[in-house]
């Protein structure tokens, strides 16, 4: 897994310690990361290994084994089961020290994983709660746990639900994350064959404003990537309406600028400008150009 992860088109990739890996193999996991981060060529991925959580055993020297060993290439630390801002900043003040010890150059970043009920509760503080703070995380797997719910499968839709039974909690941390300037990402979706069903499922995170969403093989990242890139239409209808919006404001004698002018059948503004930017910007990273 560790060998084929930097060929499967995923934007960021994480290297897991925590959930993934069976207590009696944790203390060989932190070597195999480490020589997975420093030996193999990562292209432009954003690196990432997911510790042990605070409430174990292992937490602390996961990070220094892997941040101590780690090169550069290393760019951030997800931190799962996160409760509240101490957590956070417990895990800051770590980085700070080894970084200052080994001389590294560039600062680690830090991912929080939202999946517990009290984490929900304090979300807003954990957002606001480092500096390093790149990215808040839906964990869906274990909220569920966290929560009671009676389900046997993360982060699936629940037919027998009418509605979407997260809609909620992504709301929730979708909120806190775009309030601290935040990505925010969605988490797994445990049936890893039912490519369709993630589609689907996908577009709800997506259509509220999530940035991403985990896969868990590399059979799900063209499903994730297809659903988190702008539509051909929508990338060429926001260059389109950037274009209009920058006509209208510069274009013409004083006194003629418009700040809000008809683009087709609908009104335009700086609204409409900070929308389309954000498609556009989607698409240039997806490697998408404007049809002629
Ligand atoms: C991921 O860690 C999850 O619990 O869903
Ligand atoms: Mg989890």
């Amino acid at each position: 897994m560790l060998g084929k992860a930097p060929g499967v088109g995923a934007d960021m990739v994480f290297l897991d310690l925590e959930d993934s890996v069976a207590p009696l193999e944790k203390e060989a996991a932190r070597v195999n990361v480490v020589k997975a981060i420093n030996e193999q060529d990562w292209g432009d991925s954003v690196v990432c290994v997911r510790v042990n959580a605070w409430d174990t055993e292992w937490t602390y020297r996961d990070v220094i084994e892997v941040v101590e060993n780690a090169s550069e290439r290393l760019d951030e630390i997800m931190l799962p089961k996160v409760q509240s801002a101490a957590d956070v900043q417990a895990l800051d003040m770590l980085l700070t020290q080894i970084e200052q010890v080994t001389g590294r150059q560039s600062t680690v970043g830090i991912e929080p994983q939202i999946e517990t009920a009290r984490g929900l509760i304090n979300v807003e503080e954990i957002c606001a709660a480092s500096p390093r703070l790149e990215t808040i995380v839906f964990g869906p797997a274990d909220f569920a746990a966290s929560t009671e719910m009676p389900v046997l499968t993360g982060g699936v839709q629940i037919p027998e639900y009418p509605g979407d039974h997260f809609h909620y909690v992504f709301a929730k941390i979708l909120m806190a994350g775009r309030a601290n300037g935040l990505q925010v990402i969605d988490g797994p979706f445990l049936k890893i064959r039912e490519l369709d069903a993630l589609r689907d499922y996908s577009m709800r995170s997506r259509i509220l404003g999530f940035d991403g969403k985990w896969a868990l093989n590399p059979d799900q990242v063209p499903v994730i990537n297809e659903v988190f890139t702008p539509t051909q239409e929508q990338y060429d209808h926001a260059f389109d309406i950037l274009d209009a919006y920058e006509k209208a404001t510069t274009e013409g004698a004083a006194g003629e600028r418009k700040g809000a002018v008809m683009f087709g059948d609908e009104m335009i503004d700086e609204a409409s400008r900070k929308m389309a930017i954000k498609f556009a910007s989607r698409g240039e990273r997806a490697g998408m150009k404007r049809s002629s």
